[in-house]
């Protein structure tokens, strides 16, 4: 049996709502959505075409950033629209890329140490340290605390701290000093990749059996793998702990 969820007040129209669905405003425009919809499936109910701002569709991509209020709450929210979801009165509005100045740079001529950060993104020495951008992060990493490592010269720290970031850019959106962080810490990880860690004797052996072109037949298999059974396959694989 379907009921209706209490009348709100919008605009000076009174919207009833069915059970399972939430009002929801779309880059300003109302929409009625199921309750438990993403935001991205929900901007999908409401006849969008997502062209740009969806990729992985599973938090992995960074594509999706999005900023959001919520009824009664002074806050701007920030998240990723395919693994948040819509809630009741949501307004929201999807920033799928956020423009920035990317810098170009020659690995071999870095060194890993700050003045390579000083270099290559001197923007990095406006952090006021206000912890906005950690704020702001849909991974909940301590985006400021990189910064501030960044700015000591600690590019391991930095790399270790900025792992799990999907470079949504929603930090640099919200940054009152315009750094644009994920690209600090993505400039960190390859100046830790190329010289700080120690030397892999597997992934050498990995990248000879690549070159010796060893797996060109399970690619091939998987190109044209039915995608339920890709899929399978991909959740079921051996995770390290
Ligand atoms: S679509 Fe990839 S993180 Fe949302």
């Amino acid at each position: 049996m379907q009921t209706e969820n209490k009348p709100r007040e919008e605009g000076g129209k009174r919207q009833r709502v069915r059970a399972n669905m939430v009002n929801v405003y779309i880059m300003g425009k109302h929409h009625v959505v199921p309750e438990h919809a993403t935001i991205m499936r929900a901007i999908e109910y409401a006849g969008h075409q997502i062209i740009r701002g969806a990729g992985c569709r599973e938090g992995f991509c960074g594509a999706c950033g999005t900023i959001y209020r919520l009824p009664g709450d002074y806050k701007l929210h920030t998240g990723l629209a395919c693994t948040t979801l819509v809630k009741e009165g949501m307004s929201l509005t999807q920033i799928p890329s956020v423009p920035m100045e990317k810098a170009v740079y020659d690995l071999e001529k870095l060194t890993p140490d700050v003045n390579t950060i000083l270099q290559v993104y001197p923007v990095t020495f406006r952090c006021v340290a206000c912890g906005t951008c950690s704020k702001a992060c849909p991974q909940g990493l301590p985006v400021m605390d990189y910064i501030q490592a960044a700015m000591r010269g600690d590019i391991a720290e930095v790399a270790d701290l900025s792992f799990d970031c999907v470079a949504c850019g929603l930090c640099a959106l919200r940054c009152p000093a315009e750094i644009i962080q994920h690209e600090v810490g993505v400039l960190c990880k390859r100046l830790t990749g190329r010289y700080l860690r120690k030397e892999s004797k597997e992934l050498d052996e990995r990248l000879q059996q690549i070159r010796d072109r060893r797996f060109d037949a399970e690619y091939a298999e998987l190109m044209v793998m039915d995608k339920a059974v890709l899929s399978k396959l991909y959740y079921d694989r051996d995770i390290e702990p």
